[in-house]
């Protein structure tokens, strides 16, 4: 299965809606790629004993990983958490998400500052790199359940955009040839 992603229609409607274009603008995992954007499509069911997962964290040095289930009954300060993911940011490492249940969606911005809106469903791994500036959100569903992976002690602070003087955001704006001032 391919990754299924699209311009952002920007508009006031809820956030949880697919905000495609009228037509919609789909963008391929070769166009997620020139950002730095990884995704693999893996058999959610084989989670716990899956080879292909476990090379992937080997070959990367994915040596954490835990779970997000992200419902009100599972999360502390559950809506102040969804706001938090909603609100533009990057990381100092990648952020590397492996969706098991429910759906969601991963916003990053392109070269040219516009939003890209990636949806993540069951068997989809996707790895932000550093400093590229996103957002998450829940889609209408209002679940997901997604396992966290991470190089060694995993930090997870988010830094709101702007962050021009960011060394993650500097590399990866300088590993981005072509990247316009916008997008500091
Ligand atoms: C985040 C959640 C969705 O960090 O994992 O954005
Ligand atoms: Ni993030």
């Amino acid at each position: 299965m391919a990754i299924e992603a699209w311009f952002m229609q920007e508009n006031d409607d809820d956030q949880r809606l697919p905000h495609q274009k009228d037509p919609p603008e789909y963008v391929s995992s070769g166009q997620l790629a020139d950002l730095g954007v990884l995704y693999w499509n893996l058999d959610p069911d084989r989670y716990e004993n899956d080879p292909e997962l476990n090379k992937i964290r080997q070959e990367r040095g994915y040596s954490y990983m835990d779970m997000l289930d992200l419902c009100p009954e599972k999360v502390e300060n559950y809506e102040e958490k969804l706001k938090n993911f909603y609100t533009e940011h990057i990381h100092g490492d990648e952020e590397i998400r492996y969706c098991l249940k429910g759906s969601g969606y991963f916003d990053v911005r392109d070269k040219d500052d516009r939003w890209i809106r990636i949806l993540i469903k069951p068997g989809d791994l996707i790895v932000l790199p550093a400093g590229i500036y996103h957002r998450f959100t829940l889609d209408t569903s209002n679940y997901i359940k997604l396992m966290r992976l991470f190089v060694g002690e995993p930090v997870w602070t988010p830094f709101n955009r702007p962050q021009g003087n960011h060394p993650a955001r500097k590399g990866y704006v300088k590993s981005m040839l072509g990247m316009p001032l916008e997008a500091y």
